[in-house]
């Protein structure tokens, strides 16, 4: 989908807007959304887009006006949201930990519900619960123990990681909850991780998911919600594949056919990710011994997954008119760090300094996971309208002075 942005629009943002900057498809975003709804069809459902992978208010915006309920795991994405007109009563809160104060704004906003992961947050929610005289919707969020098959910072649904409640003990859970007056135990959920290129280890899961619903409800419990997290990879590298989001909701569809749930999903990469490229200027070329570098005005503190995920991202020379031969090289950015790179040992067009070189499928996890390191002001990120020629800046670059704002 990323083709979708054109060297045309991109060299226009570049002169108008500098660079490092991020630019997000609105059609490839609009595209991978309604693939979601779509393939529920008439099923009951709610996509829930999962902020931390892009929360820009105008990415954000475009999938609150297009339908989509959001899953958050802050108050701090939950203002975000409202901000940009999501719904809050189609709202999630996830998370493996949350202050008395997030509960509280969620609890004032009226949020769809809590995915819970320990029983002492259970005890918090139902006391907030009640003395705001309110009765929210419940999940705990479940650790089926499945392998999710993908990098290990980023697998959660093991028994060794942190996250959810081990799935043999929440049933036992669940019935100390049933004691809490203040809330509604309507939901269970579970997420086994993220870039999932086999949705096999999913259906896995939700096998599990089932039959703890169905062990549930024979406690007694009205169980009318299932959550199954997001999780669907993208193609980062020449020949990955990536699953069908239609293929893969026909299936969870197929798989839960006659329990009667509404199901909940909180895609947050597979709906983000190819929209984005991060556009950046070759700043100098550079030998040390047999080592070539391109040095970029993108550096880690703008896109860390390659440093710290081993993370691979395809990366072109935005005019291709003139042929060039390829060269082996190193591309990195200017921060003080050998981990600083986007590419290692990358064969790329043998491109020259002042050329416009783009960074691939960065729209999930990029802008979202970058910083100030280095004193660098964050880059600016721009929507490409659906039309895919003209564009508007969602957020403008940053200035020195935003560097010591609160100092
Ligand atoms: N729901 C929960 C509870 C999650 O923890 C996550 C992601 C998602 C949904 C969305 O998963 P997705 O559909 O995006 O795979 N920074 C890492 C990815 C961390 C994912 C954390 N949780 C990266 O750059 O690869």
């Amino acid at each position: 989908m990323s083709e979708s942005l054109a060297s045309a629009v991109l060299d226009q943002i570049a002169a108008q807007v500098g660079t490092p900057c991020f630019v997000y498809s609105s059609a490839s975003i609009l595209a991978n959304y309604r693939a979601y709804a779509e393939a529920f069809g008439e099923s009951p459902h709610t996509v829930c887009y999962a902020v931390k992978a892009n929360s820009n208010l105008g990415v954000l915006r475009l999938l609150a006006d297009a339908g989509s309920g959001f899953d958050i795991v802050s108050g701090g994405e939950l203002f975000r949201v409202l901000k940009a007109g999501g719904s809050a009563s189609k709202t999630v809160f996830s998370g493996v930990g949350k202050s008395a104060a997030e509960i509280e704004y969620a609890l004032d906003n009226g949020i769809f519900g809590f995915n819970s992961e320990s029983e002492a947050e259970l005890v918090l929610i139902n006391e907030l619960a009640g003395r705001k005289k309110v009765k929210p919707r419940v999940a705990l969020r479940v650790n089926p123990d499945v392998d999710a098959v993908t990098h290990p910072y980023i697998s959660t649904g093991l028994r060794q990681h942190k996250f959810g409640i081990d799935i043999h003990e929440a049933e036992d859970v669940y019935a100390r909850a049933m004691k809490l007056p203040n809330l509604a135990l309507e939901s269970v959920s579970c997420h086994i991780g993220s870039q999932i290129l086999d949705p096999g280890s999913i259906h896995e899961a939700i096998g599990k998911m089932l039959a703890l619903v169905d062990r549930l409800r024979s406690r007694g419990l009205s169980i009318s919600h299932l959550d199954l997290g997001g999780g669907l990879g993208v193609a980062y590298k020449p020949g990955d594949e990536a699953p069908s989001i239609r293929e893969f909701i026909g299936r969870m569809r197929t798989q839960t056919a006659g329990h009667g749930l509404h199901l909940m999903i909180e895609p947050g990469r597979s709906i983000v990710a190819e929209a984005g490229t991060l556009l950046t200027r070759v700043m100098a070329r550079k030998r040390n011994g047999d080592k070539e570098f391109v040095i970029v005005d993108a550096a880690m503190n703008d896109l860390i997954r390659p440093a710290l995920y081993q993370a691979y991202h395809e990366i072109e020379r935005v005019d291709r008119t003139a042929d060039r031969p390829n060269i082996v090289a190193d591309i990195v950015g200017p921060v003080c760090e050998t981990g600083d790179f986007l590419a290692r040992d990358r064969e790329i067009p043998d491109v020259k300094a002042g050329e416009l070189v783009a960074v691939r499928n960065v729209g999930a996890y990029g802008f979202a996971m970058s910083s100030n390191y280095n004193s660098r002001p964050r880059a600016a990120e721009v929507l490409v309208n659906e039309d895919g020629a003209t564009f508007r800046i969602v957020r403008r670059r940053e200035q020195y002075d935003d560097l010591i704002l609160g100092e």
